[in-house]
């Protein structure tokens, strides 16, 4: 648990990576992950490596993306938004804890290069760059905002919620919007993503770094 309040903590976007391959056994652990999550989601996660396609682009240049050659590509059917995230975070956390550095990108890649398998009904929904990267990431003072702004409640905050809202305003959140609302009662939360692009994929994210943090023993989704 330590160590994964700590990943989310150290975790930053990363667009710059050096050349360097991931190694095998880092990668039989992504690889191992990714079909975990697959069987529990129904989601067609896949590992990318060694494919810099996708990143070599246009799109990739604009958006500051330096030697990206291995990313996860997340397929999935529709209206599984929030499981792209939630599922897609926890590969993000086991990379960090891998010491390896990630960036989830919705726009700024070539779509169209990507050689992901699609079944009939599914799409590529997003991907999540990973790699070593030129340097960690910085943190963003945008997501100083007030954690009581965050939630609604009516009594008092018990310690495990505090601990997951204080994980939920360190997650990733596209163009860094935190559009998510948390609402306690009694040991069940509610959480809400606000509209806004791709806020139901951040809501998933978000929700990913409350439960691990909380305890899913402390509460129920409601
Ligand atoms: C759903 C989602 C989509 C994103 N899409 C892009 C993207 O297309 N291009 C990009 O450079 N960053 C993208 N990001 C990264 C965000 O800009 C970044 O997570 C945010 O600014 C917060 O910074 P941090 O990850 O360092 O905490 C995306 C993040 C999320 C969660």
């Amino acid at each position: 648990m330590t160590d994964l309040l700590q990943a989310m903590k150290d975790r930053h976007s990363v667009r710059s990576y050096l050349i360097r391959p991931i190694e095998g056994t880092k990668a039989a652990l992504l690889y191992k992950a990714v079909q975990e999550s697959n069987r529990e989601s129904g989601l067609h996660i896949q590992l990318m490596l060694n494919e810099p396609k996708a990143f070599s682009g246009r799109l990739a240049r604009y958006g500051s993306f330096h030697n990206v050659n291995s990313y996860f590509a997340i397929v999935a059917k529709d209206g599984m938004e929030e499981a792209v995230g939630y599922y897609g975070e926890k590969l993000v956390l086991l990379a960090q804890r891998l010491r390896l550095n990630t960036c989830w990108v919705a726009v700024t890649y070539s779509r169209r290069k990507v050689p992901c398998e699609c079944a009939p009904g599914e799409k590529l929904r997003i991907v999540i760059a990973v790699g070593y990267g030129e340097t960690q990431g910085v943190p963003h003072k945008e997501k100083d905002r007030l954690i009581t702004d965050m939630y609604r409640t009516q009594g008092d905050i018990p310690d495990w919620f505090r601990v997951g809202m204080e994980a939920a305003m360190l997650a990733p959140t596209a163009l860094n919007q935190q559009k998510f609302r948390f609402y306690l009662r009694g040991n069940t939360v509610r959480a809400k993503a606000l509209p806004g692009p791709y806020t139901k994929i951040d809501l998933g994210i978000v929700k990913c770094h409350f439960e691990l943090a909380a305890g899913k023993e402390n509460f129920s989704w409601v």
